[in-house]
């Protein structure tokens, strides 16, 4: 038997419970995971508010797009992966059928990966979606080069501290912006060259002038909201800004100051392509092996607590990953 997040209609964090139903048998292609821990996402939040953007099953969806956990079966024509052996579960396409906030799922294993050494599984957990959608963005979409100034808004999220990390393993500079200015002290601290808070500096003019009245070369923003067409002005004369969430759900301005190049960016373009998830594989491997990459940890929540990890995520006040553990 597996203990199962499930929920039946959308709403509050109080719509999800736990259900104890059989562990489903990997068919051929497919893997069962034992999973050990679950990062939580922004889209998690999202599917359960009924704010996804993709139809999806109702009753009984599930919830989580990816886990840390061991290989419990596989079914036929699985190649590398055994019973026992340690993995992360990557990008969950279908999440509502075979999400990750449980203590087993079944899962293609196209989307499983051997654990990367040293990594315990609430780390592990914390790796995927944060450091693939902050490499995804900005070195294969973006093009982010050494000696680049890299804007990173939302920089206290997970992706934000993975993108700041990422660009000082590149060579890159990262100069983080938060709200609030309490937080600045721990964003230098995890890497930034700079820290920006919306509470009390000019985003813009704070970037001119840390660059030499330049801009930035990329801006990698999770916000957007009618304060996209401000941030713009931070980018030098060609750069390029990459949305890869609206944390400000209102609608966002286009930018004005040209040229600049725009891309909205999601990860499932590239984690469904296995050429593109060998490279992010490869390049993550290496900057754990080096020290330059850790995921940072918030907070750690029992499956069994998950209404009240779903109501700390609501909040989106983090300072890293949430992580439920089973
Ligand atoms: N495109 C993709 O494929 C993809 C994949 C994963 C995540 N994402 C996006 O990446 C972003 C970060 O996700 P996450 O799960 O790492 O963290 P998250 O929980 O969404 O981010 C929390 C942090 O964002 C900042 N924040 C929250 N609301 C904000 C607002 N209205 N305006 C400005 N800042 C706000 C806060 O930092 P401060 O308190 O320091 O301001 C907070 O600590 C989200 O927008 C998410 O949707 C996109």
């Amino acid at each position: 038997m597996s203990k199962v997040v499930v929920f039946d209609e959308t709403g509050a964090p109080e719509v999800l419970h736990i259900v104890d139903e059989p562990a489903l048998e990997p068919a051929a292609g497919e893997v069962r995971i034992r999973i050990e821990a679950i990062g939580l996402n922004r889209l998690d939040e999202m599917m359960r508010a009924g704010a996804y953007p993709r139809p999806f099953r109702l009753p009984h969806a599930r919830l989580g797009c990816e886990g840390a956990g061991v290989v419990d079966a596989i079914g036929t024509g699985v190649e590398g992966l055994a019973p026992g052996d340690p993995v992360l579960v990557t990008a969950v396409p279908q999440m509502d059928l075979n999400g990750t906030c449980a203590e087993y799922t079944v899962v293609p294993a196209s989307t499983v990966l051997p654990r990367p050494a040293d990594l315990d599984a609430t780390s592990a957990a914390a790796l995927w979606v944060a450091y693939s959608t902050a490499y995804g963005a900005l070195v294969e979409k973006s093009g982010m080069r050494p000696g680049d100034q890299i804007l990173i808004t939302a920089a206290s999220s997970s992706v934000g501290l993975a993108a700041i990390q990422i660009a000082r393993q590149i060579g890159a500079v990262p100069l983080a912006v938060t709200r609030h200015s309490a937080k600045k002290e721990a964003l230098l601290a995890a890497g930034a060259a700079a820290a920006f808070a919306t509470d009390q500096d000019d985003v813009a003019t704070a970037t001119r002038d840390h660059t030499n009245g330049a801009g930035a070369d990329i801006i990698l923003d999770s916000v957007m909201g009618p304060g996209l067409a401000k941030l713009a002005t931070a980018a030098r004369f060609g750069a390029t800004v990459t949305t890869i969430g609206w944390l400000d759900p209102r609608p966002a301005s286009m930018p004005m100051n040209a040229p600049l190049t725009i891309h909205r960016y999601m990860s499932f373009e590239h984690t469904l392509d296995p050429v593109v998830v060998r490279r992010i594989a490869a390049f993550l491997d290496a900057g754990l092996r080096s020290g330059a990459l850790r995921p940072t940890i918030d907070t750690v929540f029992a499956l069994d607590d998950i209404v009240e990890a779903h109501r700390y995520l609501e909040k989106a006040d983090q300072f890293g990953k949430i992580v439920v553990t089973v």
